[in-house]
């Protein structure tokens, strides 16, 4: 049997799910793809650390150079997240011409072009769908589904953490620390969840929403953010009385001249669809010209959850390496002569 081995850096809450997933769907992966996958190495931190799956134990490393030096691993999924070092082990793999996989919404939204600019000259796919989101594939349809249309407004519930954490303080008065505390225990919040409840998480993911669905450049900086650490039970009970749900709410939108992307808490009616959008779930809602308006609703972090998007991922890039068109993939308008074009 033909077998495409890839190297898994990071084996945590998404790394478990992506091991559980591929171990789980092994013989349907292969039907889609034609060949077999095989999670050759796995780099992570502390190799002594006890683990879930104990199959794995072998295959672990500290040691980077064990993955990007290995001729034979064929695909980086990276699942580690932040910046350094995962910005020079993506770089690292697409230089040495390995397919990349990864949920990195920092590094992409950060660094996307570069990323992206460096995978399409060495003819590598880069994707990264788990980054939004998480188990809604919402980056596919914004680049696919939308392709014929001109999208002219996102709003998205985009971040599980703060999500769970309003919905439990206002369905059962909890309290905002108590209620991180779970959300970190379940795996949904980032390692330093100031990313998650200052919004800088939801930004970043806006900002990925809006480079997509706007085919324009969005940088980071010129999103407006403002987090949930202020947000008072108190409030929350004020807004219910008033018929309204406290929601941190992603919004992009464009117009002909300006396009304006923000991340607050935002006071929505009970009777909106984005009002009901409760735990670690997320919903993007798009608004198209043609198409009008059209809603995306799912778990938004989590380990199985976010693996099906990785390794959703994982079997396009598997795909297209056996019809011999890597390198083809999701790219995003980074690139100078897309603008141009989307300006024509
Ligand atoms: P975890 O913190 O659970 O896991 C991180 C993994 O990376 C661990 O296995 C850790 O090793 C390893 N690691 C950390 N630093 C290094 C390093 N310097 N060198 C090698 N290995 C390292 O993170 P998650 O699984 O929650 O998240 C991973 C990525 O997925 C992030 O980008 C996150 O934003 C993204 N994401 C997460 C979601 C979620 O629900 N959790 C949803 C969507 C995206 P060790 O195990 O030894 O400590
Ligand atoms: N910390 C993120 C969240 C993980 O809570 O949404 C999924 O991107």
């Amino acid at each position: 049997k033909q077998i495409i081995k890839l190297g898994l850096m990071g084996f945590g809450t998404v790394g478990t799910g992506v091991v559980r997933l591929v171990q789980a769907h092994q013989e349907d992966l292969q039907k889609q793809t034609g060949l077999g996958i095989e999670i050759t190495k796995i780099l992570v931190q502390d190799a002594e650390k006890s683990r879930n799956i104990g199959s794995m134990e072998g295959k672990l490393t500290t040691d980077p150079a064990e993955l990007l030096e290995d001729p034979e691993i064929e695909v980086i999924v990276e699942v580690i997240g932040g910046i350094h070092p995962a910005k020079d082990f993506i770089l690292g793999a697409l230089e040495r011409g390995k397919h990349v996989v990864t949920a990195n919404k920092d590094l992409m939204a950060l660094h996307g072009a570069e990323i992206l600019n460096k995978a399409q000259e060495k003819g590598c796919d880069v994707f990264y769908e788990a980054s939004v989101a998480g188990g809604i594939p919402i980056l596919r349809a914004l680049v696919e589904g939308f392709s014929s249309d001109r999208i002219t407004k996102m709003m998205g519930i985009v971040n599980g953490t703060t999500n769970y954490i309003l919905s439990k303080m206002s369905q059962e008065g909890a309290e905002y620390a108590d209620v991180l505390k779970e959300a970190q225990a379940l795996g949904y919040a980032e390692a330093n969840p100031t990313s998650d409840v200052e919004g800088f998480d939801a930004a970043r993911k806006m900002a990925i929403l809006a480079t997509l669905g706007f085919r324009v450049p969005m940088k980071l900086e010129d999103v407006d953010v403002k987090g949930i650490s202020s947000v008072s039970k108190e409030d929350i009970a004020y807004g219910k009385q008033l018929g309204y749900e406290v929601k941190l709410l992603g919004l992009a939108r464009r117009d002909d001249e300006a396009i304006e992307v923000s991340v607050q808490p935002t006071l929505i009616p009970k009777t909106h669809p984005l009002a009901s959008v409760n735990g670690v779930f997320n919903a993007v809602y798009v608004h198209g010209e043609a198409v009008g308006e059209t809603m995306f609703y799912g778990p938004g972090a989590g380990e199985l959850p976010t693996a099906t998007a990785v390794v959703s991922d994982l079997v396009t890039v598997v795909k297209n390496r056996k019809l011999g068109v890597n390198g083809r993939g999701m790219v995003a308008p980074y690139k100078e002569k897309v603008l141009k074009d989307d300006s024509q």
